[in-house]
């Protein structure tokens, strides 16, 4: 399969009607904030910062990234992390994820990449074990976290 050229803008005035319409499947729901949650959450810790994600010039996705690292554990966290219901399963996930951690290793000082998922989430737990993510055995949250050292 030919890789989807990604691209990752901040969610601004001209974007984020479209960024808060993206879907997810009915049982992901459970799984993650609705998209305007997350969006109100940047503007009061603008330490996280919202990216609408675009293959092609569409946009497929959504990430809420945070620019500050945890002084609990000095990690750099991916608070969220959807791709719309009509473009999963073709790979853009995994895409995303990739120009996302190429986005984060330009931060300065970063050492590791969290992410924490509900248990269940048996999609979420493959893609991220694929980008080399690994499992910490922690738990936050009642989320399972997992970590890629840089
Ligand atoms: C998790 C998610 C981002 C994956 O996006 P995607 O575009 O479907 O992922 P890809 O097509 O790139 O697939 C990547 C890998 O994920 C796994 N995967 C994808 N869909 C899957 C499914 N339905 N069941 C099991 N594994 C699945 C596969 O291992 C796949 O790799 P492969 O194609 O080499 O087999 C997407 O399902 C999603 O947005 N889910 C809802 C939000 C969420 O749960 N976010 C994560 C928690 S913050």
């Amino acid at each position: 399969m030919i890789e989807p050229t990604i691209e990752l803008k901040i969610v601004d005035r001209n974007n984020w009607n479209a960024c808060i319409r993206l879907k997810l499947k009915e049982d992901q729901t459970k799984f993650i904030a609705p998209n305007l949650y997350s969006i109100a959450q940047s503007k009061v810790e603008p330490n996280l910062l919202p990216y609408a994600i675009y293959a092609n010039k569409e946009m497929i996705g959504f990430a809420l990234i945070d620019s500050e690292s945890d002084p609990k554990d000095m990690c750099h966290w991916i608070p969220r992390f959807m791709i719309d219901a009509g473009f999963q399963g073709q790979g853009y996930g995994k895409a995303s994820m990739k120009k996302i951690i190429e986005a984060m290793k330009a931060m300065t000082n970063i050492v590791a990449i969290r992410i924490s998922f509900d248990p269940d989430n048996d999609s979420a737990r493959a893609l991220y074990l694929k980008m080399g993510f690994s499992e910490t055995g922690e738990i936050e949250d009642d989320e399972v976290v997992f970590e890629m050292r840089l």
